[in-house]
């Protein structure tokens, strides 16, 4: 038994099964540009316009980084390079679509298949789960800044609001600005048979329109990311060239508040704002050239995003002292402190953007990753249907727009933002093993993209993995390891007996 749940797909057979007739088929139509684009897209989000915030003034269970989120920017951007320069090969080498549930499949086995497989649903829908609920926040204070106000009790989830009418209780009646929302919320509600009435219809509403987007199609689809794409750099620059205005360098000091612990904790939580250069990968069965144009994808988008960040973090933490910058909108709050509301306005547009072209990216890798696994027999057939018309996989896309759309309404932002990290890096530590393994294995199969130095390079990216795991809190910990263990049970009791290698095996085919 141990044998077949270590059976391996051959490389040569996975390209196989891609050409494979045409209902398992996805349309190639997207080139370099595209990809440096879906990265970016992918890549600029939730993490820099309200996750550096709690990165920088610290939260309930962590320490913050003060204006030292600069170098947890810089400690995050090395280890993802590491990572990408691995998943660039792979990438180039395995073109088609699922990412590291396919790459794994090749090296690991079919089980740490599997365990990625499940482990990306972390990455993908729960952090979308997170983008859609701070995509909600923003949009309700845009909206509200151009006098159209929705009730509260339709933009945040009911725990928020009991947890801020608590605070309010405890602060003697003062309602802070960072919780006034959930607050309201909690004030003004309506109920049904006496229960409260208040969940994230707005994440609920975005997250269904980008569902529709994605079964229409993948060329539509990347289009719209790309003039969000152009937008939210324009934003991001119009942030750092009109806030270096007003930056005081006497906020830079103490430059670590809280030591390199503080950092640490830090770039554990900021890492969440460079999720996104592997999502790439994903979609190597819709590139037309992913050979070459894979690994500037990838590395491309990875480049341009954290130069950017560093800079963004220069100017805020320039602009306030970094103990004020815990709010859920740290990039607009600056600006509206200042009386800049025109500039809070644009910057918030921004927000709303960035986010959509987020979701946009991981709705599309999500089910992709599931059309593969599906396609392996790992999860039931009913998930490779591609629509005769869009050549979509819409069922899978429709399965998760569904599963988000519902998650976002009643979760935490915070715990999913902490929950994706440790689930991501753990998908990353898998695929730099994965190289070191397949060099070892397969040493002479021709390589269009070799990452240099294997394997420093991919042990480097491992030890850079674990180290911002750790960073993450216990309770995080446990319930990653509950959402594996469940991932477990399932493998063995449907995919394990159901995967297209071991029929093969049974057949006297393949499986090694
Ligand atoms: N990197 C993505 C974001 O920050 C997930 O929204």
């Amino acid at each position: 038994m141990a044998n077949s749940f270590l059976r391996r797909k051959d490389l040569d057979r996975i390209q196989a099964d891609a050409e494979l007739g045409t209902e398992g088929r996805l349309k190639r139509s997207l080139g370099a540009i595209d990809l440096i684009s879906l990265g970016i897209g992918a890549i600029i989000g939730t993490g820099i316009f309200a996750v550096i915030g709690t990165a920088a003034a610290g939260g309930s269970s962590h320490a913050g980084a003060g204006p030292g989120v600069m170098l947890s920017f810089i400690i995050t951007a090395v280890a993802c390079g590491f990572c990408a320069l691995c998943y660039a090969e792979f990438a180039a080498l395995v073109p088609i679509s699922g990412s590291a549930y396919t790459y794994s499949y090749a090296t690991l086995g079919e089980v740490v298949a599997w365990i990625i497989g499940w482990d990306l649903i972390i990455e993908y829908a729960v952090g979308n789960v997170a983008v859609a609920i701070a995509w909600a926040a923003y949009f309700h204070q845009l909206v509200d800044g151009l006098g159209l106000h929705i009730p509260a009790w339709l933009s945040v989830d009911y725990r928020s609001a009991h947890q801020a009418s608590e605070a309010v209780a405890a602060a003697g009646g003062q309602v802070d600005l960072n919780i006034a929302l959930p607050f309201e919320a909690w004030q003004h509600h309506p109920s049904i048979f006496g229960i409260p009435l208040i969940f994230n219809f707005l994440a609920i509403v975005i997250v269904a329109a980008v569902t529709w987007i994605l079964v229409i199609g993948i060329k539509e689809s990347a289009r719209a990311n790309n003039i969000m794409v152009a937008l939210k750099i324009v934003i991001l620059l119009f942030f750092i060239g009109v806030g270096a205005f007003y930056v005081k360098p006497e906020n830079w000091t103490p430059f670590m508040p809280n030591g390199l612990a503080g950092v640490w904790s830090g770039a554990s939580l900021i890492f969440f704002a460079f999720i996104g250069f592997d999502a790439i990968s994903t979609a190597a069965e819709e590139c037309r050239n992913p050979g070459r144009d894979m690994p500037i994808g990838i590395i491309g988008s990875l480049l341009v995003c954290t130069i950017i960040y560093v800079a963004t973090a220069a100017v805020l933490t320039g602009m306030e002292p970094w103990n004020q910058l815990g709010v859920a909108d740290p990039l607009a709050a600056v600006f509206a402190r200042l009386g800049l509301n025109w500039a809070a306005g644009i910057v918030s547009f921004g927000a709303v953007i960035s986010m959509t072209a987020v979701l946009l990216v991981f709705q599309l890798g999500q089910p992709r990753i599931f059309f593969s696994m599906s396609r392996d027999g790992l999860l039931p057939k009913h998930f490779t249907k591609v629509h005769p018309k869009f050549r979509t996989p819409h069922v899978t896309t429709i399965w998760t727009g569904v599963a988000v759309a519902a998650i976002s309404a009643v979760a935490n932002i915070n715990e999913i933002v902490e929950l994706t990290n440790i689930g991501t890096l753990f998908a990353f530590v898998l695929v730099n093993a994965g190289i070191i393994i397949l060099r070892r294995t397969d040493p002479d199969r021709p390589r269009v993209f070799k990452t240099p130095f294997v394997p420093w390079v991919p042990l480097l990216g491992i030890a850079m993995c674990i180290y911002l795991m750790m960073g993450l809190p216990t309770v995080t910990w446990i319930r990653f390891g509950i959402w594996l263990l469940v991932g477990l049970v399932i493998y063995f009791s449907y995919g394990f007996w159901k995967s297209k290698l071991r029929t093969r095996a049974a057949d006297g085919g393949i499986a090694r």
